[in-house]
């Protein structure tokens, strides 16, 4: 069997920045003048009136700061609550590929490596901006790639199955190279008229480039282990899809768009994913202790600093757990690679981490690595 290998990752942010401060202004001017709409109702206690939403709530109850997003103009207009993101024509580069084809670029330039050197493309994301062609496909034509395509969509837990995926390939030797994309659009699917949720997500893209070792640059990292798991919960659910349509505008239809019960998530997650990094620990003959460094899904900072204790067995330091969440919110699949992209550069030959995602599914998947020199 093959040994796979991460050569590389890419990153690409978005140029606009909402602060918690811009997103409650507008989502408490929306809530001022729904409350005058509905006057009457709230007179006649039919309906509730919505309460403001609030900085320090959002920061407290999950470490949120700001998140970058595509279009903000659309966001933080009361009268709009949606980003404003054109439709092109067929065309013309999707956006989706267009910002994959981005972080994509990245990684390939820091592996050195050329497009027509990947043998398989992964676009693995939450939400694909149509049915077909497979995101993945026009990805692979923007760059010029050879080989297959495809696209994956495992929620916030797409990195993780895809860096599985990727790997099963290498090791099994129906490729060699393996580009595995998250372009991540969570703006147009969050509801921002949803008090409960509205700061949760933000828009980026990452890319990781899974190689066989024999041809992988110097400084790869090794990937010691994968494992994945899914239970079924509807506490994290998004019903959007080419039978139910979402409302043309961007207010309405609320159960098409990003829903959760989140103090419930919160609960179920934290042990699902401990155990399961516990268990994958033990398979590989590690410990806790062995883990320079873990690079977790960015949903929480709360539930990643809990997670985080039960492996390591203390509060974990920003170096040992760092989170990229505050400056980019949730970015669903992203979020782990981002930290993981960002945070990797200091650490030696010989020292390992873990990448681990969970998400809606429930999905978790962890990928266990070590630097080489
Ligand atoms: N501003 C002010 N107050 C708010 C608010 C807002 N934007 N949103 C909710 N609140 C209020 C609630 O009304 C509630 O008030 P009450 O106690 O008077 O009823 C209170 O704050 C607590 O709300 P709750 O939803 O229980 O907060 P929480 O502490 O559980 O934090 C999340 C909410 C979503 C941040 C948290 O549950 C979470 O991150 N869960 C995991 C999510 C996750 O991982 N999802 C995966 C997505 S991919």
């Amino acid at each position: 069997m093959k040994t796979a290998v991460i050569s590389a990752t890419g990153l690409w942010t978005p140029p606009h920045s909402i602060s918690n401060e811009e997103l409650v202004k507008s989502y408490n001017a929306w809530a001022d003048s729904w409350n005058v709409a509905y006057a009457a109702e709230i007179g006649a206690g039919t309906v509730d009136p919505k309460t403001h939403s609030s900085v320090e709530f959002i920061e407290k109850a999950s470490g949120i700061k700001s998140r970058f997003v595509i279009d903000k103009e659309g966001i933080i207009d009361p009268e709009t609550m949606a980003p404003r993101i054109d439709e092109r024509p067929n065309d013309q580069i999707s956006v989706m590929a267009e910002m994959a084809v981005l972080a994509a670029r990245d990684a390939l330039e820091r592996a050195g490596r050329k497009p027509e050197d990947i043998d398989a493309v992964i676009c693995a994301a939450s939400n694909m901006q149509r049915a077909y062609p497979a995101m993945a496909v026009e990805i692979q034509n923007a760059l010029g790639c050879g080989g297959f395509a495809f696209d994956m969509n495992v929620a916030c837990s797409s990195a993780t199955f895809g860096i599985q995926t990727a790997a099963d390939f290498i090791r099994s030797g129906s490729a060699r190279s393996v580009l595995m994309v998250n372009p991540e659009i969570c703006s147009g699917h969050l509801n921002f008229t949803d008090r409960d949720s509205h700061f949760i997500f933000g828009d980026v893209a990452t890319a990781v480039l899974v190689e066989e070792e024999s041809i992988a640059p110097a400084g790869h990292w090794k990937i010691l282990g994968t494992k994945l798991k899914t239970e079924f919960s509807n506490n994290i659910r998004n019903n959007f899809g080419f039978l139910n349509r979402a409302a043309p505008e961007g207010i309405g239809a609320p159960d098409k768009l990003f829903m959760q019960e989140g103090r419930k998530v919160f609960r179920e997650v934290v042990p699902m994913v401990a155990n399961m990094i516990a268990e994958h620990l033990g398979e590989l003959g590690l410990q806790g202790s062995d883990l320079r460094r873990m690079w977790l899904h960015q949903a929480n900072a709360n539930m990643n600093r809990l997670i985080a204790s039960k492996v390591l067995g203390h509060e974990a330091t920003e170096d040992e757990s760092p989170t990229v969440l505050d400056t980019y919110a949730n970015t669903s699949s992203a979020g782990s690679i981002i930290a993981f992209h960002k945070h990797s550069g200091d650490l030696k030959p010989g020292e390992k981490g873990l990448i681990c995602s969970f998400g809606a599914g429930y999905s978790a998947g962890s990928v266990f690595v070590e630097k080489t020199a």
